[in-house]
């Protein structure tokens, strides 16, 4: 029998909740807890609309009258008192890939369990498990249909139970942002408590102070496009204007980062992903720092991108597209890597054998035919307003 949970939906006040139990059997003068809280009280008395008010088993709808008044607001959990739920950001999972792209560990998609709706990030792949042998098998990726163990990162902490405590509080679904298509169905098999113990420093000096000094509010200009289109060429020359005028800043460039930071990573979906994930953070700190920073990388995914914006506030992050067609890309060719790319001599090369997603709503459009580089960075400076 699994223990008794109940999800409070409605508080009418501190002792009296309305909600639904998901699991186990709830009795009157059972001894309880509340969840995330903690607080002990005890069921005082339980109104199912069809049922007498003594004994109610899961999937019913009740109002619960508690002995002693508690902390609860609707999302909130009364559980058992002697085997309480959990409550963390980080678990270790057991997830089926249903999607029709490959699980990338890194991406953001939308997490969805009883305990609540949280966004969440697959941050570590640990193996696949063969479907014939059930062996352990070691992957980058995971295919349709695929069951896999991976460790899980939550933006909030949620309630939850281990898979082997009780079900319907271990399972959760993962669905793509943009589309909240399903991509993977899983349950929890134990938390991870690393998230508990990193506590982010509060500091005294902070953001703003750090950009008083500097008399500049800080941005993310973030420059997406395909090789070629001229992201480089404008951003050096945004960096170049904004120097003149006094203001402090980075450009963050792909082919710069990816001799140092991540020199590790090259162009599989996978490593772009953790590519565009290292850059944000990167720029979040030199944010913090007070700098306006320049990031110019082709940044081919939305889900990335929308990642990056996630990190910063509204007006802080200005994405500009550097539209130029593939046709003109290719003409220009400036490094001759689409010659090579047709050839067969790379691989995975954007635009020819792997995807770009032009943005839909970009702050800034730069059309490269129609615009010149010194007009696109003054256009650029001018809307971020630095
Ligand atoms: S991203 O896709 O992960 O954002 P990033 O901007 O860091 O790419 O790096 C792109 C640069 O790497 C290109 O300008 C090009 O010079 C070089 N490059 C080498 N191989 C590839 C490839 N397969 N696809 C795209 N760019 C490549």
């Amino acid at each position: 029998m699994e223990p008794m949970r109940f999800l409070v939906t409605e508080v009418e006040s501190s002792n009296r909740v309305r909600g639904v139990l998901v699991s186990g059997k709830v009795n009157r003068n059972d001894s309880v807890v509340a969840a995330p809280s903690g607080q002990q009280t005890s069921i005082l008395s339980i109104k199912d609309y069809n049922k007498p008010d003594s004994s109610v088993e899961a999937k019913s709808k009740l109002d619960i009258e508690l002995t002693y008044s508690v902390k609860l607001s609707p999302g909130d959990f009364i559980t058992a008192a002697d085997l309480r739920t959990e409550f963390a950001d980080q678990f270790e999972a057991e997830i089926k890939w249903l999607g029709h792209n490959n699980l990338l560990p890194g991406r953001t998609y939308s997490f969805k369990a009883i305990g609540g709706n949280r966004e969440a990030t697959i941050s570590r792949l640990k193996y696949r498990i063969d479907s014939k042998s059930n062996q352990q098998i070691a992957a980058k990726i995971l295919a349709t249909n695929d069951k896999g163990i991976v460790n899980i990162a939550l933006t909030h902490p949620i309630i939850y139970d281990s898979t082997s405590i009780c079900t319907p509080t271990a399972t959760f679904t993962l669905c793509e942002k943009d589309t909240e298509n399903t991509i993977a169905t899983g349950t929890i098999r134990h938390g991870l408590r690393r998230a508990s113990n990193i506590h982010w420093q509060a500091l005294d000096v902070d953001k703003q102070s750090r950009a008083a000094i500097k008399q500049q509010s800080p941005r993310i200009i973030w420059l997406t496009g395909l090789s070629g289109s001229g992201k480089s060429t404008i951003a050096n020359l945004i960096e170049k204007k904004l120097i003149a005028k006094g203001r402090h800043s980075y450009l963050l460039d792909g082919d710069n980062i990816r001799h140092g930071l991540n020199k590790d990573l090259g162009f599989t979906e996978a490593d772009r992903v953790e590519n565009i994930r290292r850059v944000a953070e990167t720029a979040k700190l030199m944010l913090d720092a007070g700098l306006i920073v320049i990031a110019s990388f082709i940044s081919p995914f939305r889900a990335e991108r929308a990642m990056a914006r996630a990190l910063f506030k509204e007006q802080e992050f200005i994405e500009v597209f550097i539209d130029a067609s593939l046709k003109v890309c290719e003409q220009r060719d400036p490094k001759g890597l689409y010659k090579k790319a047709r050839a067969g001599e790379i691989e995975n090369f954007t635009g020819i054998d792997s995807p770009y997603e032009k943005p839909l709503r970009p702050e800034v459009l730069i059309n490269t035919l129609e615009l010149t580089v010194e007009q696109a960075a003054d256009l650029i400076i001018d809307f971020a307003d630095c």
